[in-house]
């Protein structure tokens, strides 16, 4: 799929945990349609690496600043100094996370509090921070906030994260309809297995889930960074206009149910 090669020229954008996994093919897909890409996260080094791959892979300038989701003054702080160097915020892509596999029997109160801070608490943080700018956007500001398939089926053995992200899905509704009043759409996209993430590695091939999660996907094979990045694109362009409070599901028609 191509979008046309100026579709986001004179537009802002912030991703948070951007350097890296799937936030980086989003960054990419930003930077190459001619979108000023700012990034977000914990990591200098991480964020340092991403900028000088980013520049020397696609040609593309990133800025960053570090910040940790969790801590509400930080980010809101990492954020405004983003959206002030690249004159304004057209798009917010929430995509930070936190996760780890745990049985919930054994998973401890700080384990839980950790993912469902960086998670739920991390997107609430970024949003509050990032609204003064989105208002002024001038086609409509844009959230859209990176969920999981997970989130709506439940998700053994990470029900931190899969609380949080179907905390973060109602997030996303309930700001929809707070903010259309300033213009600003807010959705999620739900992607499914993502192959060449650290995420998929650790969270499903390293569990020994890699035969089970493919026999589940009508597709047969596990997404590509570029598919998320492509629906980030649809629902941020001129393409998203009139969606907001809604789910953009890219799982290759994933049947998590089928036990
Ligand atoms: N199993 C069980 N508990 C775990 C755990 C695991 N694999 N990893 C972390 N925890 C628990 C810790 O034991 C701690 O709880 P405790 O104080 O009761 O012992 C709590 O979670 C916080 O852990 P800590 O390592 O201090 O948190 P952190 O803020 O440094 O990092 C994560 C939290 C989630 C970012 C970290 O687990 C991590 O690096 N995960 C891998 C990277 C990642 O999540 N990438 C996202 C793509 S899916």
């Amino acid at each position: 799929m191509s979008f046309a090669a100026d579709i986001l020229a004179g537009k802002s954008a912030i991703v948070t945990g951007g350097a890296t996994g799937i936030g980086a093919f989003i960054v990419r897909k930003l930077g190459s349609l001619g979108a000023q890409v700012g990034i977000v996260s914990r990591k200098e080094e991480n964020l340092q690496r991403a900028v000088v791959a980013f520049k020397a892979d696609d040609g593309i300038e990133v800025n960053y600043r570090v910040g940790d989701v969790r801590d509400p003054e930080l980010i809101s702080r990492a954020i405004a100094s983003l959206a002030e160097q690249q004159g304004g915020m057209d798009y917010l892509i929430c995509n930070a996370a936190g996760n780890f596999i745990c049985p919930t029997e054994q998973l401890s109160a700080n384990g839980w509090k950790t993912v469902i801070d960086i998670d739920l608490n991390g997107t609430f943080h970024c949003c509050q921070a990032a609204l003064p700018f989105l208002k002024q956007a001038k086609a409509g500001g844009r959230i859209v906030s990176i969920s999981t398939t997970g989130a709506n089926f439940g998700w053994p053995g990470a029900v931190h994260a899969g609380a949080a992200k179907a905390g973060i899905q109602n997030l996303m509704q309930s700001l929809s309809s707070e903010w259309g009043k300033y213009g600003v759409r807010a959705n999620w996209i739900s992607p499914g297995p993502i192959k060449g993430t650290e995420g998929v590695d650790r969270l499903i091939i390293q569990q020994g889930l890699a035969e089970r999660s493919l026999e589940r996907i009508a597709l047969g094979t596990f997404g590509e960074g570029d598919d998320i990045a492509n629906a980030v694109i649809f629902l941020c362009a001129d393409t998203g206009k009139y969606i907001s409070g809604a789910e953009l599901v890219v799982d290759g028609g994933s049947q998590w149910h089928r036990r």
